[in-house]
């Protein structure tokens, strides 16, 4: 789609680049991310530029470099931390490594009333400082109009030529007043409106032009971006020039198939295949343990499944159907579709077989411009229901790998030195620590409260920080003390898997009655295979706060609803323990495998 007036996000490498794109579309304007050395030709119909942070030092080998013309297209630019370094060091100005290296909360005194750009901010605020060089000579034509303890030239501008920069990052959550300096910058911006609504209006062309006289087969997950991206499609193009699939693979969640189809009726929507193929899944997962190889295993089961029904159906690209995607715009950066991003996973939308067809036209991605809560006001707009619009994010796999499989149980002889009750559990599970995967012992903590206090907050952060042998703290939230634990080996059942249904349905029914499900970013709920009798498993309830999930933190949730839930679960057939993960991520990751 083509945004005229829009602020372009030059992506310098820093994580933070998504969060600048989206702060400025929460003051409604369309911002979109480049790759930093964009020719200001290219840039030359934006409203406005915002250069990212970034982890390098200008002087550091290789270091990202913009085109310095853009200084001369008459557009404003504002220039974040490393964005403000290279604008510093490209306009003649001097950087140099801090005396200090600066992290975390800083008190910013601004010289309010020279510029435009701090109306309305406050003579004093706390900011967000993450930094090791600093500006330590301006260029021509800039002054200085705010200062920290440790930081000169926090703040500068060029007013003549309506050119910014900040140390700080004012585009994260500590800094106060952030929103308020984006909005100020946007508004001294010539951009268009934007916002949800206006997309609606004018995606529906660009579909239609993209599409041209082809049909769209689509796979339908029963996640939110991958259900909203069929509805918009079904209502742009029509019921008869779209067909979903939707592979119920034994591991959804309870009731799950049965929602999403309730949901598309009610919108008129009638061309979703449903193709039961649990019995299909569960016999290829018979005596496999390894969690690398279930996800392998349903991956590919699901490649098959896909294949088998759209050449029943006849829906290939002979016959002219192209494929559609629920790709949003993260996932399209997170793969490295920009120079300085790191790559962090390759996306499941993008796999070869599919980057192949993209090259050939053959994929439609009606949602690659929309961060994920914009995806949801738009699923609202198309009238979809809010609970199934709000839902929290599913992985792919399902609860496939929130079934801990294993053969055997694994002993661990190191002891941790802490004075309040521990036991290592008799499993292993995935942790990212540095850059690397790690796959160790969880060891869980026990008090007589059967909650979380700080201590074990603590030792959360602690235990993992200093052993080579942990990477998940535990609370035990059913017993006080200590039990004897009996082990059963364990695969993906349909027993254990219907099993988890139910603990998963009533671990989302109690935080929708105590309250705080939009607190949640996400719940997981893991089945573990040992208990305290014969054939007993255990039940770990995982909630995490996130933004994009690169990074969490275990959520702390309120006592009564731990309670209610931790009765409830073991009330439940077959379950002994109940625990409550407190790690963040890193070193642990949301899912346990
Ligand atoms: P981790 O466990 O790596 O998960 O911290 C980060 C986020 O990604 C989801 N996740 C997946 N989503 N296919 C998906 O579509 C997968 O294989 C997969 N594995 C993890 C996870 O639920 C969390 O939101």
């Amino acid at each position: 789609m083509e945004h005229q007036k829009s602020i372009i996000v030059l992506d310098f490498g820093g994580q933070y680049a998504h969060l600048i794109a989206r702060r400025v579309r929460q003051c409604g304007v369309y911002s979109e991310i480049r790759d930093a050395a964009t020719s200001a030709e290219d840039l030359k119909n934006a409203a406005g530029i915002i250069l990212s942070g970034g982890p390098q030092s200008v002087y550091g080998d290789g270091s990202p470099q913009g085109d310095p013309e853009i200084f001369n297209l008459g557009i404003p630019v504002f220039g974040i931390c490393y964005g403000l370094h290279w604008m510093v060091h490209t306009l003649g100005g001097e950087v140099t490594a801090g005396k200090v290296k600066e992290y975390g909360r800083a008190k910013l005194r601004l010289s309010n009333g020279k510029s435009k750009v701090t109306v309305g901010l406050p003579d004093e605020m706390t900011v967000w400082m993450s930094h090791g060089d600093e500006v330590t000579g301006l260029p021509d034509g800039f002054e200085r109009i705010g200062t920290s303890d440790d930081c000169g030239n926090a703040f500068i501008v060029h007013i003549e030529n309506s050119v910014y920069g900040v140390q700080f990052h004012p585009e994260v959550v500590h800094t106060e007043h952030g929103q308020d300096l984006i909005a100020n910058f946007v508004g001294l911006c010539d951009a268009d409106p934007w916002d949800i609504g206006s997309y609606v209006e004018s995606i529906g062309d660009a579909i239609r032009k993209e599409v041209g006289d082809r049909k769209i087969f689509m796979m339908v997950s029963g996640g939110v971006d991958s259900t909203v991206a069929f509805v918009l499609l079904n209502k742009v193009l029509g019921t008869e020039r779209v067909q979903g699939l939707l592979v119920d693979t034994g591991m959804m969640r309870k009731d799950e198939v049965l929602l999403i189809g309730r949901a598309f009726e009610e919108l008129g929507i009638d061309n979703l295949r449903i193709e039961d193929a649990s019995q299909y899944f569960l016999k290829k997962l018979i005596e496999v343990y390894e969690p690398e190889d279930k996800r392998w295993i349903i991956g590919d089961a699901f490649l098959s499944v896909q294949k088998r029904v759209s050449a029943e159906m006849g829906l290939t690209m002979e016959d002219g159907w192209m494929l559609g995607q629920g790709t949003i715009y993260p996932d399209t950066i997170e793969t490295g579709e920009t120079k300085n991003a790191d790559k962090i996973k390759t996306h499941h939308n993008r796999i070869p077989e599919i980057q192949q067809m993209m090259e050939k036209g053959l994929v439609i991605e009606p949602l690659r411009d929309l961060y994920k809560d914009e995806v949801r006001a738009l699923g609202q707009e198309l009238g979809l229901p809010h609970d199934l619009v709000w839902r929290h994010p599913f992985p792919g796999p399902g609860l496939g790998v929130r079934i801990l499989c294993a053969q055997s149980p694994s002993e661990v002889m190191t002891a941790v030195d802490i004075s309040i009750a521990h036991a290592a559990l008799p499993v292993q599970s995935v942790g990212v620590q540095g850059d690397g995967r790690s796959y160790r012992h969880a060891i869980s903590l026990f008090n007589h409260d059967r909650y979380p206090d700080e201590q074990c907050w603590n030792l959360a952060t602690s235990i993992p920080n200093k052993s080579s042998v942990f990477n998940r703290v535990l609370i035990c939230t059913s017993h006080t003390e200590v039990p004897q634990f009996v082990f059963s080996p364990g695969y993906i059942t349909l027993e254990r898997a219907n099993l988890l249904r139910e603990a998963d349905a009533l671990v989302h029914r109690v935080m929708y009655d105590e309250g705080f499900y939009a607190d949640i970013w996400q719940f997981p709920v893991v089945l573990l295979p040992f208990g305290i009798s014969e054939g007993g498993q255990s039940i770990v309830l995982r909630p995490v706060e996130s933004q994009e999930a690169m990074t969490a933190n275990a959520a702390v949730i309120p006592k009564t609803a731990l309670q209610r839930m931790t009765q409830e679960l073991l009330s439940l057939d077959g379950i002994d323990l109940v625990f409550q993960d407190l790690t963040h991520k890193p070193p642990g990751t949301i899912e346990w495998e």
